[in-house]
């Protein structure tokens, strides 16, 4: 048995969402489908019940329904599909996180149910294909469920999703489902490779899950394996990989629109399990979450597969960064210097900051290609988890006018960031007597200094940071927030490539 595949059966695939059977039919019609198990009849607070609920605004409020957003009553029947009433607020007052947060919620009041609808009535007042998106963006991201590891789990699978709308609306809504079946399927991808226990995906795994998946959606894949990583002294990746038993990978997926009218870069971490290396992490709860240390380059690889079928025109080349972060005898150790690719050279005094390391040779490899501007997608340090939680994730940048583009995209995909400063007065606590720069900085502002290292490899080039260490997962359910990996970032990503407007450096 090959070593990479230690845990697994060498049929096991680690891209189950993208299998004929996770993907639910999703459809937008302008009569209900039979057959549906449940449809949900979105009523606006402000505007009559819909007719055909078959109840009115006094019975549905004495049993505590008023059409706010989020709530869900079902209503019983003797025979057809069961009729639920879910709220999306008053009509003038609807936000894009409180519509599809609402669909979500529909769809977790009919978990139980294989085939559902939704009628969208005459209860809306944003633009027909906003709703449609995300209706379809609530329902299928509240019902992805990782249960590949559990043959035994009674979970419904989603098998059809119907967004009934007037046929004056219905062409738009059709583009709006499209786009949110697009979206959600990228998400589910991210989500199920940041599930997937470090032993069965492994850096090499997560290279044949992207050879698999991009040609499938326009993507050119190059996997680098360690050869090819010392040939371009990729220092830094080759120096975290050092204690492995796995090889470290270095993907490179391409998007290549005619006459693209940008250029971007995007850098993902990709630790498929981060044990800290030599400075080991403590057994604590939060070790678990270690095997989701690649939820970067998950978001990056999954908001790819969405660009072509959303007609992106900006050319898109991402560099994903694959390789555990493992103790052994042939560890690096604390005082070992690794020279990131470029020839600069960095003093180890954590192993444990190990995502900086393996980025800083991609980041390098991203301006080498000329690229207008770089993301990068990390779930770099605990201390964006300890400043802004689970909810928030951070943004840094040496450019507001992209920076402020991805706080645009955040805004829209309810995938929210804050701004944190990129202090250069911190940037004395990287300073080392050996070699060019430390992997580390002081106690405090970790978040800050950790984006201070990334910044000293871009150059001059444009460029933003996200640290997703805090959002990447989700204790339990939360709105479209499935327990588990929650694709962070994935959406963001897609919005942000989708409307990039080109930044002067
Ligand atoms: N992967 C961790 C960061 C992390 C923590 C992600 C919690 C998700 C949840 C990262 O590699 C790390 O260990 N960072 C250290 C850096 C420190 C040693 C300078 C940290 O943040 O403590
Ligand atoms: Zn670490
Ligand atoms: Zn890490």
């Amino acid at each position: 048995m090959a070593i990479n595949s230690r845990l697994i059966p060498s049929d096991f695939t680690p891209i189950p969402s993208q299998s004929p059977d996770r993907t639910a039919l999703v459809e937008a019609t302008s009569t209900a489908n039979a057959g549906l198990d449940a449809i949900g009849f979105a009523v606006a607070a402000d505007r009559p019940v819909p007719a055909e609920l078959g109840i009115g605004a006094e019975a549905l409020a004495q049993a505590g329904f008023t059409g706010a957003a989020g709530q869900t009553l079902v209503l019983p029947r003797s025979d057809g599909p069961v009729f639920v009433a879910f709220g999306v607020g008053a009509a003038d007052q609807q936000d894009q996180a409180g519509l599809r947060d609402a669909a979500a919620s529909f769809a977790r009041a009919t978990h139980r149910f294989a085939r559902i609808g939704i009628d969208l009535g005459d209860s809306f007042a944003l633009d027909p294909a906003l709703v449609g998106q995300l209706v379809t963006e609530g329902v299928l991201l509240a019902r992805y469920r990782f249960t590949e590891l559990q043959p035994t789990n009674s979970v419904v699978r989603l098998e059809a999703l119907d967004i009934v709308a007037s046929e004056k609306n219905l062409e738009a809504v059709r583009r709006g489902v499209e786009t949110g079946h697009v979206t959600s399927r990228a998400t589910a991808l991210a989500r199920d490779l940041a599930n997937n226990p470090p032993g069965h995906l492994t850096a090499t795994r997560m290279g044949q899950a992207a050879e698999e998946v991009g040609p499938r959606h326009g993507l050119a894949v190059e996997v680098f394996d360690k050869e090819q990583l010392i040939a371009l002294g990729c220092g830094g990746l080759l120096g975290v990989n050092a204690g492995s038993a796995e090889e470290p990978r270095m993907i490179k997926v391409t998007y290549s629109p005619e006459k693209p009218t940008a250029h971007i870069g995007l850098v993902g971490k990709g630790i498929m399990y981060d044990a800290g290396g030599i400075s080991l992490k403590p057994s604590d709860a939060m070790h678990l979450l270690m095997k989701m240390d690649m939820a970067g380059a998950a978001a990056i690889l999954g908001a790819m597969t969405a660009l072509q079928d959303l007609g992106c025109t900006a050319k898109v080349t991402a560099w994903l960064m694959c390789t555990d972060n493992m103790p052994s005898g042939t560890a690096m150790g604390l005082g070992d210097v690794l020279t990131i690719r470029g020839g600069r050279t960095v003093e180890i005094k954590n192993t444990d900051a190990e995502g900086r390391l393996v980025m800083a040779d991609a980041l390098v490899l991203a301006t080498e290609d000329g690229v207008d501007a770089i993301v990068d997608v990390a779930t770099l340090t605990g201390s964006a988890l300890q400043t802004l939680g689970t909810r928030v994730a951070a943004v840094f940048g040496n450019n507001q006018a992209l920076v402020d583009q991805a706080i645009a995209a955040s805004v829209t995909s309810d995938e929210p960031v804050w701004q944190l400063p990129l202090e250069h007065r911190y940037r004395p606590q990287l300073n080392s007597a050996l070699a060019d720069m430390s992997n580390m900085g002081g106690p405090f502002n970790v978040a800050i200094t950790a984006a201070l290292f990334l910044n000293e490899f871009v150059g001059d080039t444009p460029w933003a940071h996200l640290d997703i260490a805090g959002t990447m997962q989700t204790d339990a359910d939360d709105s479209w927030r499935s327990a588990g990996a929650t694709g962070f970032a994935t959406r963001l990503l897609i919005d942000l490539l989708l409307n990039y407007k080109p930044v002067s450096a």
